[in-house]
């Protein structure tokens, strides 16, 4: 598979008004099952969009660092591994145990609902659902705090540069992808004056006019997660949160999902609002928010997802060589040079 000819998944699909995260642990024993459901997932998106042609349904698997083994066993991408926990002084993010990750995103709900349906319809029996939460689009695109949520998300050629992986071979064109659900105390935000609530975030409530640095907070939302690397080139991350929520259950909460290139970026973040920055120095956002659930997964490309290399086989002609040999089964492309 060629880096150049290898389609990506819609990672870099618009923002929605309705979506679906579903994440789901494969059970021991149906990886086969789990593995011929992610190959035909580009053909059942296409199934299902096609009879709303505007309805902009898009889909996209993610497979953690505990699945990838099990379900290709073949070699990783370079940096799939299991979302690390960020202990602060007062907060603390939750990992989850998670192998599959799917979100829908389209116009409409109900081409997510059928889609999901398609999708569990080939999978029950199978997996264990660790979560399944569908997300609305809020009012001006505000998330539950009432702020508008995606402004400074990267658009086009940009947004592809932060995402896209292009430096890993035969896993360019992918991406990685973290996952956190989020619970929102609404009575004690509520009970913060306007002017309170946009020195947490670092943005005005009403306009979206973000706070000069002066008046930004070094614990806002904003001066935490805006992070540059050592050449001083910011390092973005494509965002597309949504609200969900039970309000007769008084559950009100973000969805929060992050594309990037590199996970890192997405690690840095979530260390500046967790332990802080300096440590001590958390995100405010997290006295009002909690996660209640966390992961990281890679996503493949649909050329991957669709035709899967083949994993190695032991040797069966040399009784003392019994081991794998990925370059005698055609995937010598998929080991990594050394880095
Ligand atoms: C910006 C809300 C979690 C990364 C923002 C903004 C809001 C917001 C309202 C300002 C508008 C915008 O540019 O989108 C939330 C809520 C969260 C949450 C309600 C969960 C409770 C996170 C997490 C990360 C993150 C976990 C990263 C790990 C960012 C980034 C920006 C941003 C990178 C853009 C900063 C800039 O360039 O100005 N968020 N966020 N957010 N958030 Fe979050």
């Amino acid at each position: 598979m060629s880096a150049e000819a290898a389609e990506s998944q819609g990672v870099l699909g618009p923002l929605t008004r309705a979506a679906v995260f579903l994440v789901v642990r494969v059970d021991a024993g149906a990886e086969q099952i789990a593995k011929d459901l992610l190959a035909d997932l580009p053909g059942l998106q296409r199934t299902v969009g096609f009879r709303s042609l505007d309805g902009g349904l898009t889909c996209v698997a993610g497979v953690s660092s505990a699945a990838w083994d099990r379900i290709y066993g073949v070699p990783r991408p370079a940096e799939l591994h299991e979302l690390p926990v960020f202990d602060g002084d007062r907060h603390t993010s939750v990992t989850t145990q998670a192998d599959l990750l799917f979100h829908l995103r389209a116009g409409r709900m109900d081409l997510c609902f059928e889609l999901e349906t398609l999708i569990m319809d080939r999978l029950r029996g199978a997996v264990t659902v660790v979560d399944e939460v569908s997300g609305f689009r809020y009012f001006d695109a505000r998330d539950l705090l009432g702020f508008v949520d995606g402004t400074e998300n990267p658009t086009g050629a940009s947004a592809a540069r932060a995402v896209l992986v292009d430096d890993d071979g035969p896993f360019d064109g992918g991406s990685y992808v973290v996952v956190q659900k989020y619970l929102h105390d609404l009575a004690a935000w509520n009970a913060l004056s306007t002017e309170e609530q946009e020195l947490v975030i670092g943005r005005r409530k009403l306009s979206d006019v973000e706070l000069p640095d002066a008046d930004k907070p070094a614990d806002s939302h904003l001066a935490l997660t805006v992070i540059a690397d050592e050449d001083g080139n910011e390092l973005a991350i494509l965002r597309d949160n949504m609200p969900f929520g039970r309000p007769a259950h008084d559950e009100f909460g973000t969805y929060f999902i992050g594309y990037a290139k590199s996970p890192s970026v997405i690690e840095r973040m979530l260390e500046n609002m967790f332990v802080g920055s300096p440590p001590g120095n958390h995100d405010r956002i997290l006295d009002f928010s909690t996660p209640r659930t966390g992961a990281l997964f890679y996503v493949p490309t649909a050329d991957f997802l669709e035709d899967p290399p083949a994993p190695p086989q032991p040797v069966q002609d040399s009784p003392d060589t019994a081991t794998a040999d990925p370059s005698s089964l055609g995937i010598g492309s998929l080991r990594r040079s050394a880095r």
